[in-house]
């Protein structure tokens, strides 16, 4: 089985790390192959080129799509179970994340036009993991939780993925009161990979 960690933090001092060293610790129990697309440390670029919005925003598909966008519709293609893991800034996911979407998924690739190219294939599974400062309450009675968890699943993961869900994991403001908690989200999660995408 394999699994593919879009992870996008700049710093390896943050929360978010944590929780991505713990992520791959538990995966790696279960002998799955892991893959992470560290968007800072590949210096990925989040922002669309002249030529790349005119390949997306007029379907011309017959530009060329960059090298780095293939790279990652290869490791989209290998992935049984695509993990998005980030810290909320905003209320939405960091902007070299946002850019990711921008970018990889290209026209006749992810959506829209019947083309030659190859389509994305449709994932088992595919999870956002967030870390928030805010306490989930706090994120559930404002509507951000749901207005965050409405972009990402129904727009950003979509129909691409077969099975979907959104982990926020909140309160990292004091983070001792919750780290055992959100520890415990995460083994959950890992037994529900199994049981999702091993049948
Ligand atoms: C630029 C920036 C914007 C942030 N915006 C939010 C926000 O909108 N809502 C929230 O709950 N926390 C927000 N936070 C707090 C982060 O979500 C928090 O730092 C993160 O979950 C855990 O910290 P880490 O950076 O150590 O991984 C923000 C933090 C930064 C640096």
């Amino acid at each position: 089985m394999n699994i593919l960690i879009v992870y996008s933090h700049p710093s390896k001092e943050s929360y978010t790390f944590q929780i991505l060293e713990q992520l791959k610790a538990l995966l790696a129990i279960q002998k799955w192959n892991i893959k992470v697309s560290d968007l800072y440390a590949m210096n990925f670029q989040s922002n669309m080129t002249e030529m790349e919005y005119e390949r997306e925003g007029f379907a011309n598909i017959e530009l060329p799509i960059p090298n780095d966008i293939i790279a990652e519709h290869k490791k989209i293609e290998d992935a049984d179970c695509i993990i998005f893991l980030y810290p909320v800034w905003w209320s939405d996911c960091p902007a070299i994340l946002k850019g990711w979407f921008d970018r990889v998924y290209s026209v006749g690739y992810a959506y829209g036009h019947k083309s030659h190219f190859q389509k994305m294939k449709t994932i088992k599974y595919g999870i956002a993991i967030c870390t928030a400062g805010h306490p989930s309450e706090f994120l559930q009675e404002t509507g951000i939780s749901q207005s965050m968890e409405n972009i990402m699943l129904n727009d950003r993961l979509g129909k691409r993925f077969e099975h979907k869900e959104m982990l926020i994991l909140g309160g990292t403001l004091e983070i001792e009161r919750v780290r055992e908690e959100h520890i415990n989200r995460i083994k959950k999660l890992v037994v529900r990979i199994k049981s999702t995408c091993i049948q």
